[in-house]
């Protein structure tokens, strides 16, 4: 381990990452220092005492853990009988006014009061006095629902707006049990990120009226997943349940920490991206017009790709590395033309200078690195000659293209959500969505992700690259053509496809701007 240091814990000796606080050295050996109002995106604020630890070096004998930076040789104790009867008091001051509102809380079962409680408090409330009675159910705007009596003043959301968005609409106003997170007259959370507050809130005094009273946090399955709502690729949790008798529905998106590419946060739009996986999908095969069983569907479109005189082959910038490579691979052997043309996925100057793109893609690097075409002449060009346009997955409406101007052609299309191309569809192959496949995606930074299955429906889309196998092309599966992309692509050649790391891979500039060999 690079840069470490030793010290002792409870008298047991741990070697630490240097430069850290304590809170965050020992976490990362698996040592639980108890924090509340603490958040690495954040800093110390040092304001819930929660963090408390001794220290056997001659120093005052407590300190917040949060606001110590580990040393070498320091001796920390969480174990004495001092700093347990702390925890226990500090919980007793939390939990004083705290109503017993856990059967109907969205926080319960991901929350600190809770947890701590039970790990390091588990008294009698000792109150003989009425609580404090304070405002439910307020709205704060951009979704964000606060419960004052919930609240235990750590600040977090205060912080976030002051110090991330640096918007500053949440403040504490009024004093002892007087004090309250409150927006200013008139000024509701207003920024694109204001959501995060949710995340943050360690209790369930901010939650989303999206996602409010929907479900109970511990019959949630949290799979890792990766945002396509735009080209930054942010690392979420794909929250999701299948209910018996009934189809997996995702019920939310939460950031997943990963410090290359979105820190602890996503945007608000992203987040609400989950709709259009459980909404707005294709059901229905057709083949020559008619609905159509999967199997004949695309037998259907198999033997009329065969006999296409011209085929041309449209890519969305949303497919995966592995789809994109197993559509060129088909194209090839059909001699058809690809084109990744998707100009309408860029809303010029809607992205900001922190995470949210212009591009509302998330794989368009991919073209330049594969030597996609992405232009309106080659477009229109090859739409021009085309007799069978095979168009996966890209809504050509974005970019102005309607179905008039398609022509004459034929349309096929393999795609998962619904729109006007594949209204246009004599062919339509339903496939799995990004929540429901495997696959990786190159970001506006060159970070390749990979990203896994979350979802299992009922009844499964086929995936596009068994879709594209039974249309004639040579790849099982993503491992095929993570192998195939290796020994094909420059870019790919020193790289281990197979072993993305879960952070993914900073992609070198030249490796990004390479065409295949
Ligand atoms: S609303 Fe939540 S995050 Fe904000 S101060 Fe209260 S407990 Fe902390
Ligand atoms: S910034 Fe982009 S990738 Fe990140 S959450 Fe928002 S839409 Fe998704
Ligand atoms: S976490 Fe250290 S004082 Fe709150």
């Amino acid at each position: 381990m690079a840069d470490t240091i030793k010290l002792s814990v409870n008298g047991v000796e741990v070697e630490v990452q240097a430069g850290k606080n304590l809170v965050d050295a020992v976490a990362a050996v698996g040592i639980e220092i108890p924090h509340i109002c603490y958040h690495p995106a954040l800093g110390a604020d040092g304001n819930c005492r929660m963090c408390l630890v001794e220290i056997e070096d001659g120093r005052p004998p407590l300190v917040p853990a949060c606001k110590t930076r580990a040393v070498e040789g320091m001796k920390v104790r969480l174990d004495s009988e001092k700093i347990k009867k702390i925890q226990r008091d500090i919980m007793e001051f939390e939990l004083i006014n705290h109503p017993i509102d856990c059967p109907i809380c969205d926080q319960a079962g991901e929350c600190i009061l809770q947890d701590y409680y039970m790990k390091y408090d588990g008294a009698q409330s000792r109150m003989r006095v009425p609580q404090v009675v304070k405002g439910k159910k307020i709205d704060f705007g951009a979704g964000v629902v606060h419960d004052q009596e919930r609240c235990v003043l750590c600040a977090r959301c205060v912080r976030f707006t002051r110090l991330i968005t640096k918007t500053g609409e949440l403040g504490i106003v009024n004093r002892t049990d007087q004090a309250r997170v409150n927006i200013f007259p008139g000024r509701p959370l207003s920024n694109r990120y204001s959501l995060n507050v949710v995340d943050l809130c360690p209790v369930g005094a901010m939650t989303s009226s999206d996602f409010r009273f929907k479900q109970r946090a511990w019959f949630l399955t949290k799979s890792k997943g990766i945002c396509h709502g735009c080209s930054k690729g942010c690392n979420i949790f794909i929250d999701h349940n299948r209910e018996k008798y009934q189809d997996d529905i995702i019920y939310r998106y939460r950031p997943r920490h990963n410090e290359q590419v979105n820190g602890y946060f996503i945007c608000d739009a992203g987040r609400m991206t989950y709709k259009q996986e459980n909404e707005k999908r294709l059901r229905t095969p057709l083949a020559s017009g008619q609905q159509a069983d999967l199997e004949s569907a695309i037998n259907a479109l198999k033997r009329r790709l065969d006999q296409a005189a011209n085929p041309f082959f449209v890519v969305s910038p949303n497919c995966s590395l592995e789809q994109m490579h197993a559509i060129q691979q088909l194209a090839a052997q059909k001699k058809a033309t690809v084109s990744g043309f998707s100009e309408g996925y860029i809303q010029e100057g809607d992205g900001d200078d922190w995470l949210i793109q212009d591009d509302k893609a998330a794989n368009r690097a991919a073209f330049a690195v594969l030597g996609i075409d992405e232009t309106k002449e080659v477009f229109n060009s090859a739409l021009k000659g085309a007799d069978l346009v095979v168009n996966f997955g890209n809504d050509l409406s974005l970019s102005g293209v309607n179905n008039t101007s398609l022509g004459t052609a034929e349309m096929a299309f393999i795609g998962s959500y619904a729109n006007s191309c594949a209204d246009a569809a004599a062919y339509l192959v339903p496939v799995a969505s990004y929540s429901e496949d495997s696959g990786s995606i190159i970001n506006v930074d060159g970070v390749l992700q990979r990203y896994e299955t979350a979802v299992k429906k009922n009844v499964p889309f086929p995936n596009m690259l068994s879709v594209i196998r039974q249309l004639g092309g040579g790849l099982d599966d993503v491992q095929a053509a993570r192998t195939s992309l290796g020994n094909t692509v420059e870019a790919f050649k020193k790289l281990d496809l197979q072993n993305i790391p879960a952070q993914g891979l900073a992609l070198t500039a030249s490796e990004v701007g390479n065409v295949t060999a």
